[in-house]
Protein backbone atom coordinates (compact mmCIF):
# COMPACT_ATOMS: atom_id res chain seq x y z
CA UNK A 1 0.00 0.00 0.00
CA UNK A 2 1.16 3.70 -1.01
CA UNK A 3 0.77 6.82 1.31
CA UNK A 4 -1.62 8.06 -1.22
CA UNK A 5 -3.70 4.66 -1.13
CA UNK A 6 -4.51 5.14 2.41
CA UNK A 7 -4.77 8.74 2.59
CA UNK A 8 -7.76 8.74 0.39
CA UNK A 9 -9.17 6.47 2.85
CA UNK A 10 -9.33 9.24 5.59
CA UNK A 11 -12.59 11.43 4.59
CA UNK A 12 -12.30 14.26 7.07
CA UNK A 13 -15.74 16.29 8.13
CA UNK A 14 -14.77 19.31 6.79
CA UNK A 15 -13.98 18.13 3.20
CA UNK A 16 -17.77 16.28 3.04
CA UNK A 17 -19.33 17.32 -0.03
CA UNK A 18 -23.17 17.73 0.07
CA UNK A 19 -25.82 17.56 -2.58
CA UNK A 20 -29.09 20.03 -2.24
CA UNK A 21 -31.01 18.10 -4.32
CA UNK A 22 -30.13 14.31 -3.93
CA UNK A 23 -33.92 13.30 -3.57
CA UNK A 24 -37.24 14.14 -5.08
CA UNK A 25 -38.42 15.29 -2.14
CA UNK A 26 -36.42 18.28 -1.45
CA UNK A 27 -38.39 20.51 -3.47
CA UNK A 28 -41.56 20.03 -1.60
CA UNK A 29 -42.63 22.71 0.94
CA UNK A 30 -40.74 22.33 4.25
CA UNK A 31 -37.76 20.10 3.26
CA UNK A 32 -35.54 22.98 1.67
CA UNK A 33 -31.80 23.03 2.76
CA UNK A 34 -31.57 19.35 3.05
CA UNK A 35 -28.15 18.08 2.32
CA UNK A 36 -26.99 14.61 1.91
CA UNK A 37 -23.70 13.31 2.06
CA UNK A 38 -22.57 10.12 0.74
CA UNK A 39 -19.26 9.16 2.46
CA UNK A 40 -18.95 5.22 1.39
CA UNK A 41 -20.85 3.73 -1.58
CA UNK A 42 -23.55 5.97 -3.41
CA UNK A 43 -26.29 4.95 -1.16
CA UNK A 44 -29.77 4.98 -2.33
CA UNK A 45 -28.85 9.03 -3.88
CA UNK A 46 -31.00 9.39 -6.62
CA UNK A 47 -29.27 12.39 -8.38
CA UNK A 48 -26.58 11.80 -10.01
CA UNK A 49 -24.54 15.10 -9.25
CA UNK A 50 -24.32 13.54 -5.32
CA UNK A 51 -20.69 13.03 -4.85
CA UNK A 52 -19.64 9.78 -3.53
CA UNK A 53 -16.61 10.43 -1.33
CA UNK A 54 -15.20 6.59 -1.32
CA UNK A 55 -16.62 4.57 -3.96
CA UNK A 56 -15.13 0.91 -3.35
CA UNK A 57 -17.81 -1.35 -1.79
CA UNK A 58 -17.56 -2.27 1.78
CA UNK A 59 -20.94 -4.32 1.56
CA UNK A 60 -22.52 -1.23 3.33
CA UNK A 61 -22.76 2.31 3.00
CA UNK A 62 -21.83 5.01 5.25
CA UNK A 63 -23.96 8.63 4.45
CA UNK A 64 -24.59 12.04 6.85
CA UNK A 65 -27.25 14.02 6.22
CA UNK A 66 -27.91 17.77 8.41
CA UNK A 67 -31.56 19.75 8.08
CA UNK A 68 -32.40 23.17 8.57
CA UNK A 69 -34.39 23.20 12.01
CA UNK A 70 -38.22 22.68 11.50
CA UNK A 71 -37.10 21.11 7.86
CA UNK A 72 -38.29 17.19 7.37
CA UNK A 73 -37.24 14.62 5.50
CA UNK A 74 -39.93 12.98 3.67
CA UNK A 75 -41.46 9.68 4.69
CA UNK A 76 -39.56 6.76 2.94
CA UNK A 77 -38.88 3.55 3.26
CA UNK A 78 -35.51 0.87 2.34
CA UNK A 79 -35.29 -2.66 1.90
CA UNK A 80 -32.54 -2.75 3.60
CA UNK A 81 -31.20 -1.79 7.13
CA UNK A 82 -30.84 2.09 7.88
CA UNK A 83 -28.71 3.30 10.90
CA UNK A 84 -28.36 6.89 12.16
CA UNK A 85 -25.54 8.42 14.75
CA UNK A 86 -27.22 11.83 16.26
CA UNK A 87 -23.96 13.96 16.00
CA UNK A 88 -25.01 17.36 16.15
CA UNK A 89 -28.61 18.58 17.24
CA UNK A 90 -31.90 17.24 18.23
CA UNK A 91 -33.36 14.86 15.85
CA UNK A 92 -37.62 14.30 16.04
CA UNK A 93 -38.63 10.45 14.44
CA UNK A 94 -41.86 10.00 13.35
CA UNK A 95 -42.52 6.26 11.82
CA UNK A 96 -45.47 4.57 9.96
CA UNK A 97 -46.92 4.67 6.67
CA UNK A 98 -49.05 7.68 7.59
CA UNK A 99 -46.18 8.94 10.05
CA UNK A 100 -48.36 8.50 13.08
CA UNK A 101 -47.09 4.61 14.44
CA UNK A 102 -44.61 6.77 16.99
CA UNK A 103 -42.10 9.39 17.49
CA UNK A 104 -38.68 9.81 19.51
CA UNK A 105 -36.43 12.91 19.91
CA UNK A 106 -33.05 11.84 19.46
CA UNK A 107 -29.78 13.71 20.98
CA UNK A 108 -26.24 13.65 20.58
CA UNK A 109 -24.89 10.19 21.19
CA UNK A 110 -27.91 8.44 20.06
CA UNK A 111 -28.12 5.47 17.47
CA UNK A 112 -30.86 4.09 16.08
CA UNK A 113 -31.28 1.38 13.74
CA UNK A 114 -35.15 1.52 11.68
CA UNK A 115 -36.27 -1.87 11.01
CA UNK A 116 -36.73 -2.79 7.09
CA UNK A 117 -40.11 -1.75 5.52
CA UNK A 118 -40.69 0.79 8.04
CA UNK A 119 -41.97 4.11 6.42
CA UNK A 120 -39.94 6.87 8.59
CA UNK A 121 -39.45 10.33 8.52
CA UNK A 122 -37.25 12.87 10.52
CA UNK A 123 -37.13 16.49 11.70
CA UNK A 124 -34.70 18.77 13.06
CA UNK A 125 -36.13 20.02 16.56
CA UNK A 126 -32.68 21.64 17.84
CA UNK A 127 -30.35 24.15 16.41
CA UNK A 128 -29.22 24.67 12.75
CA UNK A 129 -26.02 23.46 13.48
CA UNK A 130 -26.87 19.71 13.13
CA UNK A 131 -25.30 16.45 11.64
CA UNK A 132 -26.56 12.73 11.47
CA UNK A 133 -24.16 9.63 10.48
CA UNK A 134 -26.03 7.03 8.54
CA UNK A 135 -25.12 3.66 7.70
CA UNK A 136 -27.21 1.99 4.90
CA UNK A 137 -26.91 -2.08 4.57
CA UNK A 138 -25.44 -4.03 1.44
CA UNK A 139 -23.61 -2.33 -0.68
CA UNK A 140 -26.56 -1.55 -3.25
CA UNK A 141 -29.07 -0.59 -0.64
CA UNK A 142 -31.95 -0.67 -3.59
CA UNK A 143 -33.91 2.35 -3.75
CA UNK A 144 -36.34 4.46 -1.65
CA UNK A 145 -39.65 3.88 -1.68
CA UNK A 146 -41.38 7.72 -1.08
CA UNK A 147 -44.30 7.63 0.34
CA UNK A 148 -46.84 8.44 -1.86
CA UNK A 149 -47.72 12.14 -1.11
CA UNK A 150 -43.98 12.59 -1.75
CA UNK A 151 -44.27 11.72 -5.35
CA UNK A 152 -47.16 12.93 -6.31
CA UNK A 153 -46.17 16.43 -4.80
CA UNK A 154 -42.47 16.26 -5.92
CA UNK A 155 -44.25 16.51 -9.65
CA UNK A 156 -45.57 20.06 -9.17
CA UNK A 157 -42.36 21.20 -8.37
CA UNK A 158 -40.69 19.70 -11.74
CA UNK A 159 -39.50 16.63 -9.91
CA UNK A 160 -40.17 12.74 -10.90
CA UNK A 161 -38.82 9.67 -10.28
CA UNK A 162 -38.40 6.75 -12.95
CA UNK A 163 -39.47 3.40 -12.01
CA UNK A 164 -35.04 2.60 -11.78
CA UNK A 165 -35.11 5.84 -8.74
CA UNK A 166 -33.75 8.26 -11.24
CA UNK A 167 -34.35 11.42 -10.76
CA UNK A 168 -35.88 13.33 -13.72
CA UNK A 169 -35.67 17.47 -13.39
CA UNK A 170 -38.43 19.23 -15.85
CA UNK A 171 -36.69 22.44 -14.61
CA UNK A 172 -33.30 21.77 -15.66
CA UNK A 173 -34.34 20.30 -19.45
CA UNK A 174 -35.02 16.81 -18.95
CA UNK A 175 -37.32 15.62 -21.10
CA UNK A 176 -40.38 14.22 -19.65
CA UNK A 177 -40.57 10.39 -19.90
CA UNK A 178 -42.83 8.43 -21.13
CA UNK A 179 -45.70 7.47 -18.54
CA UNK A 180 -44.79 3.45 -18.01
CA UNK A 181 -41.23 4.66 -17.41
CA UNK A 182 -42.40 6.72 -14.08
CA UNK A 183 -42.42 5.46 -10.76
CA UNK A 184 -46.40 4.52 -10.14
CA UNK A 185 -47.69 5.36 -6.42
CA UNK A 186 -47.90 2.26 -4.01
CA UNK A 187 -51.53 0.77 -3.96
CA UNK A 188 -53.38 0.24 -1.27
CA UNK A 189 -52.72 -3.84 -1.01
CA UNK A 190 -48.63 -2.77 -1.17
CA UNK A 191 -48.96 0.29 1.85
CA UNK A 192 -50.75 -2.64 3.73
CA UNK A 193 -47.24 -4.51 3.40
CA UNK A 194 -45.28 -2.44 5.28
CA UNK A 195 -44.41 -2.99 9.15
CA UNK A 196 -46.70 -1.18 11.71
CA UNK A 197 -43.53 -0.87 14.26
CA UNK A 198 -44.68 0.82 17.87
CA UNK A 199 -43.14 3.09 19.99
CA UNK A 200 -41.57 0.30 22.54
CA UNK A 201 -39.86 -1.67 19.44
CA UNK A 202 -38.42 1.36 18.53
CA UNK A 203 -37.26 2.57 21.53
CA UNK A 204 -35.16 -0.79 22.02
CA UNK A 205 -33.52 -0.13 18.69
CA UNK A 206 -31.96 2.91 20.16
CA UNK A 207 -28.15 3.08 21.93
CA UNK A 208 -26.31 5.55 23.91
CA UNK A 209 -22.99 5.12 25.28
CA UNK A 210 -23.48 7.24 27.99
CA UNK A 211 -26.84 4.46 29.23
CA UNK A 212 -25.01 1.29 28.58
CA UNK A 213 -22.03 -0.31 30.73
CA UNK A 214 -20.29 -1.72 27.87
CA UNK A 215 -17.63 -4.16 28.78
CA UNK A 216 -14.13 -3.27 29.59
CA UNK A 217 -12.40 -6.72 28.96
CA UNK A 218 -13.41 -7.33 25.26
CA UNK A 219 -10.33 -7.48 23.76
CA UNK A 220 -6.96 -9.32 24.93
CA UNK A 221 -4.95 -5.63 24.81
CA UNK A 222 -7.55 -4.08 27.30
CA UNK A 223 -5.04 -5.54 30.22
CA UNK A 224 -1.96 -4.11 28.39
CA UNK A 225 -0.47 -0.21 29.01
CA UNK A 226 -2.49 1.58 25.70
CA UNK A 227 -5.46 -0.73 25.38
CA UNK A 228 -7.81 -0.12 28.27
CA UNK A 229 -10.75 0.60 26.52
CA UNK A 230 -14.77 -0.18 26.76
CA UNK A 231 -16.48 -1.84 24.07
CA UNK A 232 -20.15 -1.76 23.05
CA UNK A 233 -21.96 -3.74 21.29
CA UNK A 234 -24.44 -2.31 19.84
CA UNK A 235 -25.58 -3.72 16.74
CA UNK A 236 -24.75 -7.87 15.21
CA UNK A 237 -22.12 -10.05 15.84
CA UNK A 238 -19.58 -7.74 16.42
CA UNK A 239 -15.52 -8.08 16.48
CA UNK A 240 -14.52 -8.51 19.90
CA UNK A 241 -13.14 -11.61 21.93
CA UNK A 242 -15.36 -12.81 24.28
CA UNK A 243 -18.01 -15.13 23.60
CA UNK A 244 -20.91 -13.84 26.44
CA UNK A 245 -21.02 -9.87 24.19
CA UNK A 246 -24.34 -9.96 22.60
CA UNK A 247 -24.94 -7.05 20.91
CA UNK A 248 -27.84 -4.29 21.89
CA UNK A 249 -29.64 -5.25 18.39
CA UNK A 250 -29.45 -8.78 16.93
CA UNK A 251 -30.96 -9.12 13.41
CA UNK A 252 -28.62 -9.11 10.50
CA UNK A 253 -28.06 -5.66 8.98
CA UNK A 254 -24.65 -6.55 6.18
CA UNK A 255 -22.71 -5.09 8.98
CA UNK A 256 -22.24 -4.89 12.71
CA UNK A 257 -21.88 -1.62 14.49
CA UNK A 258 -20.39 -1.09 18.35
CA UNK A 259 -19.27 1.45 19.62
CA UNK A 260 -14.97 2.07 21.62
CA UNK A 261 -14.60 4.64 24.52
CA UNK A 262 -11.13 5.36 25.84
CA UNK A 263 -9.29 7.71 27.64
CA UNK A 264 -5.80 9.99 27.16
CA UNK A 265 -3.25 7.48 25.48
CA UNK A 266 -5.79 4.36 25.12
CA UNK A 267 -7.07 2.66 22.61
CA UNK A 268 -6.61 -0.33 20.26
CA UNK A 269 -3.12 -2.19 20.16
CA UNK A 270 -1.70 -3.27 16.37
CA UNK A 271 -4.32 -5.78 15.16
CA UNK A 272 -5.96 -6.49 11.71
CA UNK A 273 -9.24 -8.22 10.85
CA UNK A 274 -9.80 -10.12 7.42
CA UNK A 275 -12.51 -7.97 6.36
CA UNK A 276 -13.48 -4.46 5.57
CA UNK A 277 -14.33 -1.66 8.67
CA UNK A 278 -14.99 1.42 8.65
CA UNK A 279 -14.20 3.94 11.65
CA UNK A 280 -16.37 6.84 12.54
CA UNK A 281 -15.00 9.45 15.34
CA UNK A 282 -17.71 10.42 17.75
CA UNK A 283 -16.11 12.67 19.76
CA UNK A 284 -12.07 13.11 21.15
CA UNK A 285 -8.72 13.13 18.99
CA UNK A 286 -7.57 10.05 17.74
CA UNK A 287 -4.80 8.89 16.10
CA UNK A 288 -4.90 6.16 13.35
CA UNK A 289 -2.25 3.87 12.46
CA UNK A 290 -3.43 2.59 9.43
CA UNK A 291 -0.13 -0.10 7.83
CA UNK A 292 3.10 2.54 7.47
CA UNK A 293 1.00 5.69 7.83
CA UNK A 294 -0.49 7.75 10.64
CA UNK A 295 -3.59 10.30 10.94
CA UNK A 296 -5.01 12.24 13.20
CA UNK A 297 -8.62 12.39 12.87
CA UNK A 298 -11.66 14.00 15.18
CA UNK A 299 -15.02 14.32 15.47
CA UNK A 300 -17.42 13.18 12.43
CA UNK A 301 -14.24 12.07 10.14
CA UNK A 302 -14.55 8.84 8.26
CA UNK A 303 -11.30 6.72 7.79
CA UNK A 304 -11.90 3.25 5.42
CA UNK A 305 -9.74 0.24 6.53
CA UNK A 306 -9.13 -2.38 4.38
CA UNK A 307 -8.90 -6.07 5.27
CA UNK A 308 -5.79 -7.43 6.51
CA UNK A 309 -4.09 -4.16 7.31
CA UNK A 310 -2.30 -3.66 10.25
CA UNK A 311 -3.72 -1.01 12.36
CA UNK A 312 -3.64 0.69 15.66
CA UNK A 313 -5.75 3.44 17.19
CA UNK A 314 -5.05 6.14 20.13
CA UNK A 315 -6.99 8.78 22.02
CA UNK A 316 -4.37 11.34 21.62
CA UNK A 317 -6.67 13.77 22.97
CA UNK A 318 -7.52 15.48 27.03
CA UNK A 319 -10.31 13.30 27.69
CA UNK A 320 -12.24 10.80 26.88
CA UNK A 321 -13.43 9.76 23.21
CA UNK A 322 -15.44 7.60 21.24
CA UNK A 323 -15.48 5.37 18.15
CA UNK A 324 -17.82 3.92 16.11
CA UNK A 325 -16.74 1.16 14.26
CA UNK A 326 -18.89 -0.76 11.36
CA UNK A 327 -17.98 -4.21 10.41
CA UNK A 328 -18.74 -5.74 6.87
CA UNK A 329 -20.36 -8.79 6.99
CA UNK A 330 -22.99 -10.72 9.49
CA UNK A 331 -20.57 -12.80 10.66
CA UNK A 332 -18.72 -12.26 14.20
CA UNK A 333 -15.38 -10.82 12.63
CA UNK A 334 -12.07 -12.09 14.39
CA UNK A 335 -9.30 -10.40 15.74
CA UNK A 336 -5.29 -10.76 15.05
CA UNK A 337 -2.93 -9.44 16.99
CA UNK A 338 0.43 -8.02 16.09
CA UNK A 339 3.54 -10.21 16.91
CA UNK A 340 4.25 -7.75 19.14
CA UNK A 341 1.09 -7.40 20.99
CA UNK A 342 0.72 -11.48 21.60
CA UNK A 343 4.39 -11.39 23.06
CA UNK A 344 3.09 -8.79 25.00
CA UNK A 345 0.14 -10.93 26.19
CA UNK A 346 2.08 -13.89 26.53
FE1 LIG B 1 -33.47 6.82 4.60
Amino acid sequence: MTQASMAHRVVRSCEYIPCEEAFVDTRLPGREGKMNYCIIGPGVAENDRQVVHIAEPHGFNVGGVSLPTGKINSLHSHTTAEVFLICRGEWRFFWGYDGTDGEAVLKPGDVISIPTGTFRAFESVGSDDNFMLSWLGEDDPGHVTWANDVIEGAAEFGFYLRKDSSLVDINAGDPMPAEEELLRPLTEAELLRYNRTSPAEMAARVYNVERFKGATDAFADCSLPGGAKTYHPIIGEGCHERSDTPAHILNPHSFSLCAIEAGPGNGFLAHRFGVKQVLTIGSGEWEVTLGDDRFTVGPEDTVSIPADTWRSLRNTGGEAGVVYLATSGDLHAGIEWSEDVQSKLG
